[in-house]
């Protein structure tokens, strides 16, 4: 028997299987269960995937035990300290950091595609002037979908590199357009001399009456927000994006599959629900009444921003963004504000209270990016949007290395049907 190997033996049958381990980089080995059903007639059982790999991937790290977290090797806070957006993008989508060459012609890639279509434009003039701007921009990118289809060869790699680049491109430009109609103001052009960042906050916040200054503590906080979220390997929304992707269907219908699952407030919905929470407990004085209603199984309500599904340490993206914030509130004078405030105390007290501790309930990297984003003058409605717009590199590239990997077949998973037994029809008369 192989060392490499876990044998499975049926007891009702005594029939066994020998099954392969598969090591990767870093992190658990895995158990190749794929001739599990094929040799004992068996399907294998994990809702919500929490032990079992989905596909193998060289993009990105998480030791969630140890609050590690590598895009393609590098840890996260050397590239949130010392790196951008867009070579991020980059490194995610090629696998190595560019020569400043290869960032210079890449940069002027995604610049050169900022623009949409006017026509597409035309679809934010069908949204209710209340729309929520995930729901058009999840609509808005799917429709992309409509301009490139015929164009798109998914088995061409420079088909597929010319895609990836649209997306990084288009995405601040369908957010910007989002944001205005939103707030009911005109749409901004891209303006290709401004970095992507300033970019982004020139299409949020500039208006035709008056010249917008770009804050570069906002620029830089944006990007570094960006950074933070551009990817987190087999996420709910990236395993959306790869499900959709496996049926071989259009990249921009995949994305729009992404920001669809992100919305949702178990996932990148979280920012928005931290607002919304702070809002709610109003004043820190009413903090230990949340934290017992937090506890308490019989009610719903939990601490938004806290938890995380892989992480059971500190989120490594919370301690750098916790330090952001208060930089950024410091820097736009915002530093009493009375939500940080009441944000460093609950945070302060769930990192005492037992019931956080023993099942180790840390702060998410939602838990703060929410604050910057509303010391940015972003409507709270609006945050989910920026952090679809952060984890579209790494969307892509994940798609990107599904349609490469041979291993790779639609994505298609089992049941335990658990309904009623077969049985015959009975007429309607006879009921
Ligand atoms: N507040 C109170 N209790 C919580 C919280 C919370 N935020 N999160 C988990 N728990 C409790 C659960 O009730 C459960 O307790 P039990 O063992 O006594 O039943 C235990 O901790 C484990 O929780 P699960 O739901 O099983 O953990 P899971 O890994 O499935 O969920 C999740 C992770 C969804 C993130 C959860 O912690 C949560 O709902 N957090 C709040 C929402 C949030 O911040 N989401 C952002 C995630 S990060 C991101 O998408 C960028």
């Amino acid at each position: 028997m192989s060392k490499d190997t876990v044998t499975v033996t049926d007891n009702a049958s005594g029939k066994s299987v020998e099954l392969p381990i598969r090591t990767g980089t870093h992190g658990p080995a895995t158990i190749d269960i794929q001739s599990v059903y094929k040799e004992l007639g068996y399907f294998t059982y994990d809702p919500g995937f929490t032990s079992t790999a989905s596909c193998r991937s060289d993009i990105t790290f998480i030791d969630g035990d140890q609050g590690i977290l590598l895009y393609r090797g590098y840890p996260i806070e050397q590239l949130a300290e010392k790196s951008s957006f867009l070579e991020v993008s980059y490194l995610l989508m090629y696998g190595d950091l560019p020569t400043p060459k290869e960032l210079d012609a890449f940069t002027t890639n995604i610049t050169n595609h900022t623009m949409v279509n006017e026509s597409l434009k035309d679809f934010f003039d069908g949204f209710h002037y209340n729309a929520h701007p995930m729901a058009m921009l999840t609509a808005v990118v799917s429709s992309l979908s409509a301009f490139y289809h015929d164009s798109i060869d998914i088995n061409d790699p420079d088909s597929r590199e010319l895609c990836a680049h649209r997306i990084i491109a288009k995405m601040p430009t369908i957010a910007g357009a989002a944001f205005k109609h939103l707030v009911g103001e005109p749409f901004v052009y891209p303006q290709n001399r401004l970095s992507y960042p300033a970019n982004l906050l020139n299409m949020l916040f500039s208006r035709p009456s008056e010249k917008y200054e770009i804050n570069p503590v906002a620029e830089k906080a944006l990007d570094q927000l960006l950074i933070l979220h551009a990817d987190h390997e087999q996420n709910a929304s990236t395993s959306t994006v790869r499900l959709a992707g496996s049926t071989g269907t259009n990249p921009f219908a995949a994305i729009a599959s992404g920001c669809a699952a992100l919305w949702g407030p178990a996932h990148g919905g979280a920012n928005e629900a931290v607002l919304r929470m702070l809002e709610e407990i109003g004043d820190v004085s009413n903090v230990p009444q949340y934290i017992a209603k937090a506890k308490d199984k019989d009610d719903p309500f939990r601490l938004m921003g806290f938890g995380h599904r892989v992480y059971k340490n500190y989120d490594p993206r919370a301690t750098i963004i916790r330090e952001t914030c208060h930089e950024v509130l410091d820097a736009l004078n915002m530093a009493n504000d009375p939500q940080l405030e009441l944000a460093v105390r609950l945070e302060e007290i769930a990192l005492q209270d037992d019931y956080f501790v023993e099942r180790k309930l840390y702060p998410n990297v939602d838990f703060y990016s929410g604050l910057i984003y509303k010391a940015l003058g972003i409507p709270t409605q609006f945050f989910t949007v920026l952090f679809a717009l952060g984890r579209t590199p790494g969307w892509i590239s994940q798609w990107m290395e599904l349609v490469e990997d041979n291993e790779q077949r639609i994505g298609r998973p089992r049941q335990l049907y658990t309904g009623a037994a077969k049985r015959d029809y009975i007429p309607l008369d006879q009921r």
